[in-house]
């Protein structure tokens, strides 16, 4: 497993490890978007992953849209995320925050009753969501972005980076796929805008790169992270031509030397998603999507990336690199807990040599 535990620089994070956590949404949150002190425990937990993808967080209060969600606009929002970030500190880890604005996938329960949902274009997405005030629920209609409406949420995400730079991050990463808003934007689908933001390919990514181009003028583009998953079709999420879209937006990010393309494994099987970003980004990158020990070991050691993130593994395994590194078994999770408020399935999950202490 040595190649694993590999000191590795991205950009200007430098990282212990390349065994990194993958952002997961966890509505541990309260109804306000502030973090409470169970997810500085979760997170302090798991801080000697080589680096913390912490769970996607609003930009914004229109960015908002499901059930106990984190976000970062508000001065109690930053001090509380600080907490965090100061555990995983102490600990020597490094963290980075997954900035997530939902667009139209969406509910006005979960939201302030002032902000609105909005999208590339007037187009429902057929998905219902949970919410604590009236179970589930289908998504709201979305207002279409104007091109002030377009420049005023990229402002929104440019301040997020600073106010995640404030709360202590190591830097944070823009969540660009998964039918959130800048997928709504690159998918043909869900974006049929006529002018500078819609039509082509190139057009279609402007949003994104867009974005990062702000966050990373704020804080520097070393520090700035980009998740894609090249035809992804999660929240109805529907494009004519997923590889060229892929293709168009790693073109655009190419010139700007980020921290890392964050790259999951294509639905598609004709999509070879980790092939494409090699040859077309430029970035260091962070494979993901169903790796074990082995496998992640096999993919670093052939080249096919700088560091492999997790996901499920971590929700079980706080200890997930120290089990990695001395080959011990990993636990499983519970399905039923992993969005209920509550330490419970969260924070409760026992390190190996705890494990040992209750063993006969
Ligand atoms: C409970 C849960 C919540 C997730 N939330 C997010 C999220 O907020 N942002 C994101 O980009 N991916 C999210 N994902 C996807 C994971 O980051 C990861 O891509 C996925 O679990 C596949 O990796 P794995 O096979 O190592 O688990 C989530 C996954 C799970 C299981």
């Amino acid at each position: 497993m040595s190649i694993l535990f590999e000191p590795v620089r991205l950009g200007e994070l430098q990282l212990a490890n390349r065994i990194i956590m993958a952002p997961m949404t966890r509505s541990r949150a309260d109804s306000s978007g502030v973090p409470g002190s169970d997810m500085v425990e979760y997170y302090r937990q798991r801080a000697s992953a080589g680096l913390i993808v912490a769970e996607g967080t609003a930009p914004s209060a229109s960015g908002l849209g499901y059930c106990r969600t984190p976000a970062i606009y508000s001065a109690e929002q930053i001090a509380a995320w600080r907490q965090v970030t100061r555990a995983v500190h102490q600990r020597g880890g490094r963290i980075v925050l997954q900035l997530m604005h939902v667009g139209r996938a969406a509910s006005h329960h979960n939201k302030p009753v002032d902000a609105s949902t909005v999208a590339p274009s007037a187009i429902r997405a057929r998905v219902q969501l949970f919410t604590d005030i009236a179970g589930l629920v289908d998504a709201d209609e979305p207002q279409a972005l104007t091109l002030e409406g377009i420049a005023g949420v990229i402002g929104e995400y440019r301040q997020a980076a600073l106010n995640a730079r404030e709360a202590g991050f190591d830097g944070v990463e823009l969540h660009c796929t998964s039918g959130y808003l800048p997928m709504q934007f690159m998918a043909s689908g869900s974006n049929q805008r006529n002018d500078a933001y819609g039509g082509s390919a190139q057009n279609r990514v402007r949003f994104a790169k867009e974005v990062i181009e702000a966050m990373a003028e704020a804080i520097g583009a070393g520090r700035v992270g980009l998740r894609m998953c090249p035809g992804n079709p999660f929240n109805d999420i529907d494009d004519s031509e997923p590889a060229a879209t892929a293709t168009a937006l790693c073109a655009a990010v190419a010139p700007l030397e980020l921290a890392y393309l964050h790259i999951m494994r294509s639905p598609l099987p004709s999509l070879d998603a980790f092939a494409l970003a090699r040859r077309h980004s430029g970035q260091s990158l962070i494979l993901n999507d169903s790796f074990d020990g082995a496998s992640a070991r096999a993919a670093l050691e052939a080249g096919e990336g700088a560091a492999v993130s997790f996901g499920r593994h971590f929700i079980a395994n706080p200890d997930l690199v120290e089990r990695l590194r001395h080959g011990r078994p990993l636990a499983g999770f519970d399905r039923k807990t992993l969005y209920t408020p509550g330490a419970q399935g969260y924070c409760d999950y026992p390190n190996w040599q705890a494990n040992l202490e209750i063993a006969p």
